[in-house]
């Protein structure tokens, strides 16, 4: 039986290999070894996530190209360049989504990109939400980042309620921001600052209620 623990902030902690979870949600570190479970995923949302992603080609979903992908996943989680997650239910093991973490920029910036989705079958029981404040309370108590951005196109309607549920505050537009399903379209930004670093730490934000469960090996 093994524990996650709180420790002190580092560039580069390592993620633990059973995962992190909360009450329903297990996160995982992308791998090699989950080829078969994320391309199923894959598979199996590709017209539901499409609207919200760049074109994907048949060759995207090919197994070799999805475990090299993957292998380039785990890669730039262990070079500290992003935290690449793939989500699973507790309850079955099953793979049901993604949390992305990407373009780590330290120094003065201490910043990424989030993106995540879940499956068209488990949307609306607030799953995503449940994995994303896990993912973010690891992203700020154990990495140190000071900001997390995201961004949505504006007729992404339940992107942007999880969004503000979790704190995420509105910073602007971009105008063909990114090549979106084929189209430069354009995108709502918005952003969360670490809880602990806004105001000399006094913003309560309800990330801060979600910390790890201990994970069962
Ligand atoms: C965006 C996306 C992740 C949102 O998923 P979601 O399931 O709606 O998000 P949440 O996990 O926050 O679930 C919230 C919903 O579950 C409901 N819910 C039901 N049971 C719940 C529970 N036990 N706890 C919390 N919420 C619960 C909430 O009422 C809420 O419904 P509402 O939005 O209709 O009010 C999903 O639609 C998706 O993957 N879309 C495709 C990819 C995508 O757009 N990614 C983002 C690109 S910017």
């Amino acid at each position: 039986m093994t524990a996650t623990r709180c420790v002190v902030a580092s560039e580069k902690p390592v993620f633990p290999v059973e995962g992190i979870a909360s009450e329903r949600v297990l996160l995982r570190s992308a791998d090699p070894s989950l080829t078969h479970e994320f391309r199923a995923y894959l598979i199996d949302n590709h017209a539901y996530l499409q609207p919200w992603e760049p074109l994907r080609d048949d060759a995207f979903f090919d197994p070799d190209v999805v475990s090299e992908r993957l292998q380039s996943m785990a890669q730039k989680n262990a070079n500290g360049d992003a935290l690449l997650l793939l989500m699973f239910t507790r309850e079955s093991n099953r793979l049901i989504g993604t949390c992305n973490f990407a373009n780590i920029v330290r120094g003065a910036f201490q910043a990424c990109h989030l993106g995540f989705s879940v499956a068209e079958d488990l949307q609306g029981r607030g799953l995503m939400a449940e994995g994303l404040r896990l993912a973010l309370a690891y992203v700020f108590d154990q990495m140190g980042l000071h900001r997390v951005m995201a961004n949505h196109r504006p007729e992404n309607h339940r992107s942007a309620r999880l969004l503000a549920r979790l704190g995420f505050q509105r910073e602007g537009e971009a105008r063909s921001y990114l090549k979106i399903n084929g189209v430069w379209a354009d995108h709502v930004l918005t952003s969360l600052i670490n809880p602990k670093e806004v105001d000399g730490g006094v913003q309560a934000l309800p990330v801060c209620e979600q910390r790890p469960q201990e994970v069962v090996s």
